[in-house]
């Protein structure tokens, strides 16, 4: 792996190793440091990248506009949420715009071509969501960090919960793509250290929302309860055709914490109840989250959410790198070292990262009350994610 990468902020002089190590922190401060947010601002996840996008660039306004003394500039591309159009979305990010730094995404199949570009073009990627565990297990590497989770870990927790409430049997109903399959592995872990089984897989492809098939099935799938993974739009709509089918007296539904997350107002009444884990929730008690929450509201004009708390994690993340290599995004070992060793002061509660760079975070469990996802206990604390087949060069 070279050291120094031809996105150095030297560019041009590359090829001559001591003069880079000389001249680099000079320059560092003169050219603003170009940040390339790939988010999804259209689609099933469109409110999410927004609300990413927003906690981020608070952030960033909080230090003045600058990272580790340099002044920033963003680019923003909306990605759709298309796998299809990610390759296309971040060579334009990389080979045209030349960002420093990437910042992205929500999907978890589109994301794959950022973590590709990063190992491969040597540009540090911050995750502030998609899930995908490859990301911080077989494909983790230096320029490669999550301020968000795995798809493993809410729904692990979830699993955990619910066989310790001694649910034997449980179906899981998700979209046809890999956060929806991890989430259901995850489930299926936490189920099992518990005690209890999963039976089923229903699936549909996202981002799908004819759910009635699948809800059709359900009465007679002879389990205790229905776990699931959808998030933004599609969650809204799975939650009230759950309630208006009539099943959420008969199989309780639960399921990753996005399900309800920034979706209480449109899903109403058919949310109530409704039981979710996550590595956040509403009334977690720390300043941090009573300052996130009033300077994200005063701002936006919204609630914050976790989409929102990641976001701004993933500024705190950079932040910290950034510090200790002056602005230099392109010194990966200073910089992927700094954000290793940092405890990111986050409103879900301060974290640190595991050796492949995911949070080592509480999960949380949480009920639907009115316009709230209210903590009721913990579901794991401080969960690691496996990491599985993670091998991080020194
Ligand atoms: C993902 O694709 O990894 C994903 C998307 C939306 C969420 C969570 C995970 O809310």
């Amino acid at each position: 792996m070279r050291h120094f990468s031809r996105r150095s902020v030297l560019g041009g002089l590359a090829g001559a190793a001591s003069i880079t190590a000389l001249a680099r922190p000079a320059i560092a401060q003169a050219a603003p440091l170009k940040i390339g947010l790939m988010l999804p601002f259209s689609g099933t996840y469109a409110a999410l990248g927004e609300n990413i996008a927003a906690a981020f660039e608070l952030c960033l306004k909080e230090q003045d506009g600058k990272l580790g003394g340099r002044a920033v500039t963003i680019v923003r591309v909306d990605d759709e949420s298309d796998p299809a159009k990610a390759p296309a979305n971040v060579n334009r990010l990389i080979g045209r715009d030349n960002v420093d730094v990437m910042v992205g995404t929500v999907h978890s199949g589109v994301v794959m071509a950022m973590v590709q570009a990063a190992r491969e073009k040597e540009v540090p990627l911050i995750i502030p969501n998609a899930g995908n565990v490859a990301a911080t297990r077989n494909l983790c590497s230096p320029y490669v960090f999550r301020s968000s989770f795995s798809n493993w870990q809410p729904a692990y927790g979830m699993g955990k919960a619910l066989a310790a409430k001694g649910v034997k049997k449980a179906a899981w109903v998700t979209w046809d793509y890999a956060a929806g399959k991890e989430s259901g592995d995850g489930f299926r872990d936490g189920l099992k250290a518990g005690g209890a089984e999963l039976t089923q897989v229903l699936t549909l492809p996202f981002p799908e929302t004819n759910f009635q098939p699948l809800l059709a099935k359900i009465p007679g799938l002879g389990v205790d309860a229905v776990g699931s993974f959808f998030a933004g739009g599609g969650a809204i709509q799975f939650v009230k055709d759950y309630a208006a089918a009539g099943l959420r007296d008969k199989v309780p539904l639960c399921g990753s914490g996005f399900l309800t997350e920034g979706v209480l107002k449109a899903q109403g009444a058919a949310a109530e109840g409704i039981q979710t884990a996550l590595h956040y929730g509403d009334g977690l008690n720390n300043p941090k989250n009573t300052a996130f929450r009033t300077l994200f509201k005063a701002t936006t004009s919204r609630d914050a959410d976790v989409y929102a708390v990641q976001g701004y994690d993933a500024a705190q993340m950079l932040a910290a790198g950034l510090a200790a290599t002056k602005g230099d995004a392109a010194a990966i070992k200073p910089l992927a070292a700094a954000i290793r060793a940092a405890r990111i002061d986050s409103p879900r509660g301060t974290f640190t990262l595991s050796p492949s760079h995911n949070p080592v975070q509480t999960i949380w469990l949480r009920e639907v009350r009115g316009s709230e996802n209210k903590v009721i206990g913990a579901a794991v604390e401080a969960l690691v994610d496996p990491g599985t087949g993670c091998k991080m060069p020194a």
